[in-house]
């Protein structure tokens, strides 16, 4: 079965994901029948290309990395924007990777209204729209018969969505917390080894793990937009960013990291959504952590979330958090699921 991507953005994750199909692409269409074509690729910065019978992805990554830009690949049409290439590329699928703003969810908002509205499944890993706006566009795709796939929106491609989602829906989750954002879990882990505070944020920034504007990281915005997707979409809540009690680690100096370390205790930016009495509350909070505790010895950019359930007690799933691949991934992961469930 082929599946037409048009994908709107084209930094870290998309350049992700068009090498993953570079590299895998035969494989996938031979494990899982599943021929994933991109036909076009539109950013505010880089330009846009479409070609309906699909754009070679060796050549769309080529291009990028020698000019910085793909409207110099040759394909029938240029200089589309985001909305003329969802309603005119011939994309079954709106592989929505915009950059995240989480006071407005736009311009990802709009193209995935766009989408669910002309027909076309979605995914994407962009959190504003997810975390402002799922129940409105949730309705949509179900009026529309289409799927909304969000998986990389928290723990990149490790699968913390499907999991909460599919495997541990019927476990009663009543708590999930850990560590759901990487660029701060790093800038610690960094820290700890007597890097400073602005050298480890340029690395982050550098790895590829930091938001466009790593406020959001630093402050702690980033994960609590991740706490509200875990409360609505996993929980059934209707939580606000204003709702998460919510706290960075701009605040932590060197010196609080080093007295953490002589009491042999580490920090880490703790988000955690919990239902209790029928409420939902959600917080992200820098937390002194003993470092016996399971999730202290989790550094880097890696991600960790423990999910609190009555079945089955306490599940831990630990993976990566950010990255170019790793959020590629989650894409892989979300058009698959698109595929096991219309790929008939
Ligand atoms: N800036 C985010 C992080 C990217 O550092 O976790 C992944 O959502």
């Amino acid at each position: 079965m082929q599946y037409k991507l048009a994908i709107i953005g084209f930094g870290n994750v998309g350049q992700g994901l068009v090498q993953i199909l570079r590299d895998k692409g035969t494989e996938l269409s031979k494990q899982f029948g599943a021929d994933f074509r991109i036909v076009a690729i539109c950013d505010l910065l880089k330009g846009s290309v479409c070609n309906p019978s699909g754009l070679d992805p060796a050549t769309l990554l080529d291009v990028v990395a020698a000019t910085g830009k793909i409207e110099t690949m040759s394909a029938p049409h240029h200089g589309w924007d985001a909305l003329r290439t969802i309603a005119e590329s011939g994309a079954d699928v709106v592989v929505e990777l915009s950059y995240t703003d989480l006071k407005t969810g736009e311009p990802a908002l709009t193209h995935l209204r766009a989408a669910l509205n002309a027909g076309k499944h979605v995914v994407t890993t962009n959190k504003g729209p997810i975390a402002l706006h799922y129940a409105e566009l949730k309705k949509l795709a179900d009026a529309k018969g289409m799927e909304i796939g969000a998986e990389g929106t928290v723990m990149s491609g490790t699968p913390s969505m499907r999991l909460g989602l599919e495997l541990l829906a019927a476990a009663g989750v009543s708590r999930v917390q850990g560590i759901i954002n990487g660029t701060t879990n790093y800038i610690l882990t960094q820290m700890e080894s007597g890097m400073t505070y602005a050298d480890a944020l340029n690395e982050a920034q550098a790895k590829g793990y930091a938001e466009a504007d790593p406020t959001g990281d630093v402050e702690g915005y980033d994960a609590a937009g991740k706490a509200v997707i875990l409360a609505n979409l996993l929980m059934g809540a209707t939580l606000t960013m204003n709702d998460v009690d919510r706290t960075g680690i701009t605040g932590l100096t060197l010196q609080d990291i080093e007295s953490a370390k002589a009491k042999d205790e580490r920090w880490k930016l703790i988000g955690k959504v919990e239902k209790s009495g029928g409420k939902v509350s959600a917080s992200v909070k820098p937390t002194r952590l003993p470092v016996t505790h399971p999730l202290a010895s989790v550094g880097g950019a890696t991600n960790a979330l423990t999910f609190t359930t009555d079945l089955l007690g306490d599940v831990t799933l630990i993976g990566p958090g950010a990255g170019r691949l790793e959020t590629g991934y989650a894409v892989l992961g979300d058009l698959l699921a698109i595929h096991r469930r219309f790929g008939k």
